[in-house]
């Protein structure tokens, strides 16, 4: 199959964010759709974590989740540095250093867990994802409520749009199923639907019919609910 996201597969034929902007979805609400994944999943890993500790069997997968969650903050996280603080650089200079930081502390948060987790430190580890979830929270809400915010403000609609389709070249082709298959079922109908409406903006016919397979595949019976909302995905395989 061809893969949706590749940097090959966004041609600037695909990426009218003018006309994106009459419809309900604009590109950065991508970036809120995955940063409510992130909250989301890191909050089971969480729980998780501490159930773990307090003896609970079983929630070992879930802990290990980790791994997988925090291999797709990097790739947002380094698509972020790549192509929306640049943008926002140039509207509003000496903001973004500070996220960056942020970033490096996460990697940092990261590293903790992954030893807690290596050497079996039931306790060790429900500290650190205590810690790595409420260090992620800040960051994603100040994400939200100042960084993008500028960018909403003070970015072009289509130039918000080239960032977004950068960062979305971020995540490894071969990775793509993996990503849909992790994310759509921790999304709530509004995200998706926004997700699902960016995608099929910025990927070519051919590509969102795989990307829209994937989703239906991670949602199982809740597809009803998205092809409700966008009735043209039930004619687009
Ligand atoms: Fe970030
Ligand atoms: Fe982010």
């Amino acid at each position: 199959m061809t893969y949706p996201l590749g940097s090959n597969s966004l041609t600037s034929s695909y990426l009218d964010f003018n006309e994106m902007e009459a419809v309900m979805a604009g590109p950065i609400d991508a970036v809120v759709a995955i940063h409510n994944a992130f909250r989301q999943d890191m909050k089971l890993i969480d729980a998780a974590a501490l159930d773990s500790a307090r003896g609970k069997p079983g929630l070992e997968a879930t802990v290990e989740r980790f791994k997988f969650f925090n291999e797709v903050l990097e790739w947002h996280a380094h698509g972020e540095e790549l192509a929306i603080f640049p943008a926002l650089e140039a509207c509003a200079p000496s903001v973004a250093e500070a996220y960056v930081k942020d970033h490096r502390a996460l990697d940092a948060a990261f590293d903790s867990l992954n030893r807690a987790v290596s050497v079996r430190d039931a306790l060790e580890t429900a500290r650190a994802t205590k810690a790595f979830r409420f260090y992620l929270d800040v960051h994603l809400d100040k994400e939200d409520g100042h960084l993008y915010r500028l960018i909403k403000e003070r970015v072009s609609v289509p130039d918000q749009g080239h960032a977004v389709g950068v960062m979305a070249s971020t995540v490894p082709e071969d990775r793509f199923p993996e990503l849909v298959a992790w994310m759509f079922p921790l999304m709530g109908h509004d995200d998706r639907e926004n997700m699902t409406r960016i995608w099929q903006m910025v990927m070519p016919p051919e590509a969102f019919a795989g990307a829209r397979q994937l989703v239906e595949e991670a949602i199982g019976d809740e597809w009803s609910e998205l092809t409700r909302r966008i009735p043209e995905l039930e004619g687009a395989h």
